[in-house]
């Protein structure tokens, strides 16, 4: 596992966005797993940013995201104020699990599908949860876990719980499961802020530790984790 040390947010997320935009401007086609929440926001500002500046399409880039609540447009939502309505990406190259399906069983299976029909992930994006959760895999998911239906654990609701000021937080998503993350030919982890500290301090202990979901990312050849200087606070050492 790649360390890249950062001093903060901002070098954060414009590192991270020059890796994806690298990647974007350097493929006739590619899959780029996605993720939501607080850390990417400033990656996807750059993007932006980089992509109107190069004038860069994004025609050929199709998308996956992690997740979505239950009953639920938020992330979908988000992923088109942040990114999707500022390129110009084919809305039918974008996909997210459908909170709202009649079967949420079949959608899971549908998701699953569909990943394997574009020809997998060429870079997954992922947070990290202060409970070591990606996506939503939240303590005690198997590391072979496909897309599945969770139940949202009560650190990672207090944590979202600002996104839903006056209306009612769902307490279950659909997220893809530890396996399928794993598929991802490359992985890219996003860390800011002392609150990730502890969690990032397992990760690079290198043990393979279900309470801890992110430690699953110590069997996958090809991950980088990009980490500010709060989310470093307990490494011992940097490599
Ligand atoms: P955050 O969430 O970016 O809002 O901190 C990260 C995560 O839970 O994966």
């Amino acid at each position: 596992m790649k360390l890249i040390a950062v001093s903060d947010e901002e070098e954060l997320s414009r590192m991270a966005a020059e890796i994806l935009f690298a990647k974007v401007k350097a493929s006739d086609r590619l899959v780029l797993g996605l993720a939501t929440g607080k850390t990417p926001l400033g990656m996807y500002r750059f993007l932006t940013k980089y992509s109107k500046e190069c004038k860069q399409s994004f025609k050929h880039i199709h998308t996956v995201n992690l997740d979505e609540y239950v009953g639920s447009v938020t992330y979908h939502t988000y992923m088109e104020q942040y990114l999707f309505q500022h390129v110009d990406i084919p809305s039918d190259q974008t996909h997210l699990p459908d909170g709202l399906a009649a079967s949420l069983e079949d959608e899971c299976k549908k998701y699953e599908q569909l990943i394997k029909k574009l020809g997998g992930i060429d870079l997954q994006v992922l947070g990290i949860g202060e409970n070591g959760h990606i996506g939503f895999n939240e303590p005690g998911t198997k590391f072979d876990s496909r897309t599945h239906v969770v139940q949202l654990t009560d650190s990672t609701l207090q944590a979202n719980a600002k996104y839903f000021a006056g209306i009612e937080q769902p307490k279950e998503a659909i997220t893809m499961g530890i396996g399928t993350i794993l598929e991802s030919k490359e992985i890219l982890l996003l860390a800011i802020g002392e609150r990730k500290a502890n969690a990032v301090k397992e990760l690079f202990n290198g043990s393979l530790n279900k309470d801890i979901p992110a430690t699953a990312l110590n069997q996958h050849l090809n991950v980088t984790v990009l980490a500010d200087k709060g989310a470093r606070k307990l490494l011992d050492k940097e490599s």
